[in-house]
């Protein structure tokens, strides 16, 4: 494995002073109250969320009236029915189908290979939230979704936006609010077709959840995949090219097994490509901080918040804390071994690249699939090529990802390179 340098913003920087010095639970400031226990942020989460009642639909409000109560977790059920059907062996081919059709354009050219593991990550997940959508309506929400990844990324990237980014990112969320809108609209009325994918199961809630609350629904799902999925994609091209020993094992094990059949069950099929991908989503994960409002006044055991305060959250602080993992700062995907966890390593609570229920990421096994994809195709029917090896540093911001990163996806056959070949 070879050396990694590693940039972490003052926060986190502090972060790491203050557990030293105060311990796992702090005042950050006067009203903010940083939680780094893992079982205390458990806790907590469950407390402040038991009431997903959702806030009212802005037309009512601008109306001086009230919305019919909604419980969020009826769209998350829904939710979670439909990713049965995107994550069984039919939705992942499909996905693949979509990832490797930008791998195979991209072959070839060298290029920011954080924005490729973005584009390979996103793009195929957004038929997966809306599907059947018009030409026209398609651009518009791949655009707006696009120009939220490149917002958060131009935190510490120069270069990411230009001066007028800012209005353009508002409009595209207007003009793909349309779309969303559009596409709403049709399915309900029949004119369009209903489809297996996430928006589905909020056309049948519309009656009670209204129109308004129904587009926030879907344009919420557009939303949480423009921070993580990219972001652990492009880690994982990071960490291929930094630990050649585990590229070869993985190639040796993906290898052999054909994608067809690897869509059945990417993690039973290949164990070590398993605990890589693991490890990095401990290592490397997005968003690292998160900043909650306290809905309703809590307590736990030392901890008493009142609505209208704050609390802090942090994955990444808790994938690195030396009291629950040896060698944090370490990449180990031998860590996930049955061994080492039976040893104490990897305990429960400690390891939270999903998020906390019940606000948990409903899309976790089909992202871990999608990583899996990712690795199959990196080290079988394509392969990194970074030609300055080990070239790169890794940015902890408001996402962690690779800065700095070039290079290029090859096709190992040698033969068509992609369209957007230099
Ligand atoms: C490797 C891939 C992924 C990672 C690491 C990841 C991580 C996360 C995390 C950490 C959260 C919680 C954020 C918070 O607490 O504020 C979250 C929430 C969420 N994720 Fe993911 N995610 C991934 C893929 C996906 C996919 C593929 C989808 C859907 C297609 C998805 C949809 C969502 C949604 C809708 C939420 C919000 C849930 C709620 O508010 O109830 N994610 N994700």
């Amino acid at each position: 494995m070879q050396a990694r340098t590693v940039t972490e913003t003052e926060k986190v920087k502090e972060f790491r002073h203050r557990i030293r010095e105060e311990g796992l639970i702090f005042w950050e400031r006067p009203d903010v109250l940083a939680i780094l226990d893992p079982q205390t942020a458990q806790r907590v989460e469950a407390l402040n969320y038991a009431d997903l009642t959702m806030f009212d639909d802005v037309a009512d409000v601008l109306r001086g009236r009230e919305s019919a109560p909604f419980n969020w977790n009826k769209l998350r059920q829904g939710w979670l029915g439909q990713m049965r059907h995107l994550n069984d062996t039919d939705g992942l081919r499909a996905i693949a189908g979509r990832m490797d059709a930008i791998l195979a354009a991209e072959a070839g050219r060298e290029q920011d290979l954080l924005w490729l593991g973005e584009r390979v990550a996103v793009e195929p997940l957004i038929p997966a939230i809306i599907d059947g959508l018009g030409p026209v309506d398609r651009r518009w929400v791949v655009s707006e979704v696009f120009s939220k990844i490149a917002w958060f990324l131009s935190d510490v990237d120069d270069g990411r936006v230009s001066s007028w980014h800012k209005p353009k990112m508002i409009t595209l969320q207007v003009l793909a609010g349309l779309a969303v809108r559009r596409e709403l609209k049709g399915r309900l009325s029949g004119r369009r077709p209903r489809r297996k994918d996430l928006t589905d199961p909020v056309v049948d809630m519309i009656p009670t959840l209204g129109l308004g609350r129904a587009v926030d629904a879907v344009t919420s799902l557009l939303t949480a995949v423009t921070g993580s999925p990219g972001a652990a994609a492009a880690c994982l091209l990071f960490e291929l090219d930094h630990n050649p020993e585990w590229r070869a094992k993985m190639e040796a094990e993906l290898g052999a097994i054909p994608l067809d059949e690897f869509c059945t069950s990417p993690t039973r099929l290949a164990p070590i490509t398993g605990r890589f991908v693991k490890e990095v989503l401990r290592i490397w994960s997005t968003p690292p901080v998160v900043v909650r409002e306290v809905r309703t006044d809590l307590e736990h055991g030392d901890v008493c918040l009142k609505k209208g305060q704050q609390y802090v959250l942090s994955s990444y602080m808790l994938h690195h804390g030396e009291q629950d993992w040896g060698n944090a700062d370490v990449f180990d995907p031998d860590r996930w071994l049955a061994e080492a966890r039976r040893s104490g390593q990897c305990p429960h609570g400690s390891y939270v690249p999903f998020g906390w229920a019940p606000k948990s990421c409903i899309g976790a096994n089909l992202g871990m699939a999608q990583m899996m994809l990712l690795a199959h195709f990196v080290c079988t029917r394509y392969a990194l090529r970074v030609p300055e090896h080990g070239r790169g540093s890794m940015a902890v911001a408001s996402l962690v990802r690779p800065r700095d990163f070039r290079g290029a996806i090859v096709r190992r056959d040698g033969t068509t390179q992609g369209a957007n070949a230099a």
